[in-house]
């Protein structure tokens, strides 16, 4: 029996969600349109062509989901705001319902002993900034400042945690690189001028939210992997440097202060995709970008191993095990705990933030409820387990993380894979909106009432 793990007093337990993937209610209450609605509207864009139309009906549902939270006995909730529900255009009018609905439920929280976690933008952009170019555009700065100052006045007496952005490598590559998120755009330049204007915004927000919450925490959330060479051959450290360059150190060196990354930009130029060098990047937002935060939010799903046999084809990953559920989640995600040890070390002591939260961490795994209703989902609690005992090991190290974030507090809408893949501790029947507890969220209850395991 391994030893008792216990976690500092104060550590916060939380669940995440975001408003695309369970809020449903698209078009209700003056909500304007997001680019995910038009792209889940567009036929062959998401697998099985579902959409976040419904969802899991949080927008009616909320007071429901609050109480399931309470029963967990969560510290913390991080949801994120659906800009287009507050500023349907974008910018200019408030759609006054839309910003109740998120007040209310702040409230709700509170009222539950729930601390409130509030992302700014988990990526459903108002269509008609897109329709302007959206995050390629400049002026989409200046929109999400306007969004942030709305937000920020309106909660910021109540919400003390604020999160800008999540992963805006994601809204970057997915989303304006490779085309398979919203808004589809396949163009590297497109993607580089994208995500240099979500890191400038997110810097020109962090006094705006500083100036209308007081004593609030402010950060931002970077998706970060494990990324390892599997020998020590040249093409394969080669290639994991590279993918770590693009995903992470793209995004973190100019956030603390080290403007972009040379290897990087000389890689991004080779592939053509700035032809005119970085010339979106104007003086001064360098060290816009790097104003201080109070903490960096990691969201953290695994291992990525880099094998290079033929250089003219690209990196292949290497499997290192069977793939067996032990080992692979249902997004053929590696799972692998060290890893989490691992990039807590190394964010910590390379960049030395004030604070970290895993923002995000999960599994999917599909176990449906057996015929007595419980919902044995072994696989997600060992994850969990293993994941948790991982954090701590970086903790007693030194690593000062506050809080972890499990992904996800509901089965919800994954994005391209619409609703085939399941995160969530607590299960969803789509048609019914009838909530389970997993036996995984049973067991986090516990986790969180003994503060370890
Ligand atoms: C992250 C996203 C989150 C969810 C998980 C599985 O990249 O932030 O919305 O989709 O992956």
């Amino acid at each position: 029996m391994a030893n008792k793990i216990t976690f500092p007093e104060n550590f916060i337990w939380g669940a995440a969600t975001a408003s695309y993937q369970i809020e449903g209610a698209w078009n209700k209450h003056g909500k304007g349109e997001s680019t995910w609605d038009r792209f889940t509207h567009t036929p062959g864009k998401i697998r099985n062509n579902d959409t976040g139309d419904v969802a899991d009906d949080h927008y009616r549902l909320w007071k429901k989901d609050i109480a399931l939270m309470k029963k967990l006995g969560l510290k913390a909730y991080r949801f994120s705001v659906s800009w287009p529900r507050v500023l349907p255009t974008g910018r200019g009018k408030v759609n006054q319902k839309g910003l109740d609905f998120y007040s209310k439920l702040v409230d709700g929280l509170l009222n539950a002993g729930i601390t409130p976690f509030v992302t700014l933008n988990h990526w459903d952009l108002p269509q008609a900034l897109e329709d302007k170019g959206g995050w390629t555009a400049r002026a989409t700065t200046e929109a999400f400042v306007e969004y942030t100052d709305v937000m920020s006045r309106a909660l910021g007496d109540r919400v003390h945690q604020w999160i800008t952005h999540n992963e805006p490598a994601v809204v970057a590559w997915l989303g304006y690189e490779t085309g398979i998120h919203a808004p589809g755009i396949k163009d590297l330049s497109a993607s580089l001028r994208a995500a240099h204007h979500l890191l400038l915004s997110h810097g020109m927000s962090v006094p705006v939210i500083r100036n209308n919450s007081k004593d609030a925490e402010v950060g931002i959330t970077l998706n970060i992997g494990w990324k390892v060479p599997a020998s020590n051959s040249q093409m394969d450290m080669d290639s994991a440097r590279l993918d770590d360059g693009k995903w992470f150190r793209w995004f973190a060196d100019p956030l603390y202060g080290r403007g972009y990354p040379s290897d990087m930009t000389k890689y991004f130029t080779q592939l053509g995709g700035a032809p005119n060098g970085l010339d979106f990047v104007q003086s001064g937002d360098l060290e816009t970008i790097a104003a201080p935060t109070d903490f960096i939010g990691l969201n953290y799903y695994g291992r990525n191993l880099h094998r290079v046999e033929d250089p003219n084809n690209g990196p292949q990953l290497f499997f290192p095990h069977p793939q067996t559920p032990e080992h692979w989640t249902e997004m053929g995600w590696e799972n692998h705990p060290d890893g989490l040890t691992g990039i807590l070390g190394r964010v910590y002591f390379d960049y030395t933030p004030l604070k970290i939260y895993i923002t995000e961490n999960g599994a999917s795994y599909s176990t449906a409820p057996d015929e007595n209703g419980n919902v044995p989902d072994v696989h997600r609690t060992n994850y969990l387990r293993t994941h948790f005992a991982a954090a701590h090991r970086a903790m007693q190290a030194g690593v000062p993380l506050g809080g972890y974030f499990v992904w996800s507090l509901l089965d919800n809408f994954e994005w391209s894979f619409g609703y085939a893949q399941r995160f969530g501790i607590v299960w969803v029947n789509y048609e019914t909106q009838e909530r389970i507890l997993k036996d995984s969220a049973k067991w986090y209850k516990t986790v969180i009432r003994k503060n370890g395991f």
